[in-house]
């Protein structure tokens, strides 16, 4: 199982990828998860990042690449992996084809979650993190048992920098010029396919389920 989940931020990638990692026992590799890492850790890579993640811009395709291609190398990629918030640009999408051909794994499956602008938008401006632990919440649909405080770990939750409404604006902008076009690149190789994004996360999971099961021979 080799996946790429595409969507708009907020879509909900982050939240099935989680879900998809513990249903089929792959990795869930999300960049945006391993650049806040490096950023929260204050590394070069970190460093970096932060001027671009902050501003709601993509980090340059060969930091980004370089990235991937490490965390794909590891021993608990080698049986499959979702990958979430990669590729975003069609320089990534080619190196991403070019690196997994020759280990001989190509991709499977793109799965695009289709959800419409306005609910990207509440769905972000209601997200909290934990900075500690990485878990996330919504305040309505995956309010943390006390309010403001992480279930797993007890930290004070926060928003994302880039959750702020005018980065979350640049994001979609971003997203739709140079992401979207990635839905082509994968429908002329028959590796997309499109599922509805709203309902409930289990809701979602399912019709996900239902289409990796389909498209994947
Ligand atoms: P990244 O972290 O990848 O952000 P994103 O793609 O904008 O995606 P999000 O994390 O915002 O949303 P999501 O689709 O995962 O939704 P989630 O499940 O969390 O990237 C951040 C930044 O890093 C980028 O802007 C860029 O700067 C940089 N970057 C990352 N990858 C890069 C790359 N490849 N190249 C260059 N730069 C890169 O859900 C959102 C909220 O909705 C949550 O609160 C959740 O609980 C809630 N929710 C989810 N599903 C549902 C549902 N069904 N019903 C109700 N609420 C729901």
């Amino acid at each position: 199982m080799r996946l790429v989940l595409l969507g708009a931020p907020g879509a909900g990638k982050g939240t099935q990828g989680e879900l998809l990692a513990r249903e089929y026992h792959i990795p869930h590799i999300a960049t945006g998860d391993l650049l806040r890492a490096a950023m929260a850790a204050g590394t070069p890579l970190g460093e970096e990042a932060r001027r671009y993640v902050s501003r709601g811009e993509l980090v340059p395709d060969e930091v980004v690449i370089g990235v991937v291609r490490e965390r794909l190398a590891a021993p608990d990629a080698e049986h499959g992996f979702i990958l979430d918030g990669f590729p975003r640009t069609e320089a990534q999408a080619k190196s991403l084809d070019a690196f997994l051909e020759e280990s001989g794994r190509p991709l499977k499956l793109a799965v695009f979650l289709d959800v419409e602008p306005e609910v990207l938008m509440r769905r972000l401006s209601a997200r909290r993190v934990c900075p500690k632990c990485g878990a996330s919440y919504h305040l309505e649909s995956r309010p943390p048992k006390t309010p403001e405080y992480c279930d797993a770990c007890g930290s004070r939750l926060i928003q994302r920098e880039d959750d702020r409404e005018e980065v979350v604006a640049r994001r979609l902008r971003v997203y739709q010029a140079q992401t979207e076009p990635l839905l082509d690149f994968y429908a002329r190789r028959g590796l997309l396919v499109r599922v509805a994004g709203t309902g409930t996360p289990a809701e979602i999971l399912a019709r996900v389920k239902a289409a990796i099961e389909e498209g994947v021979k």
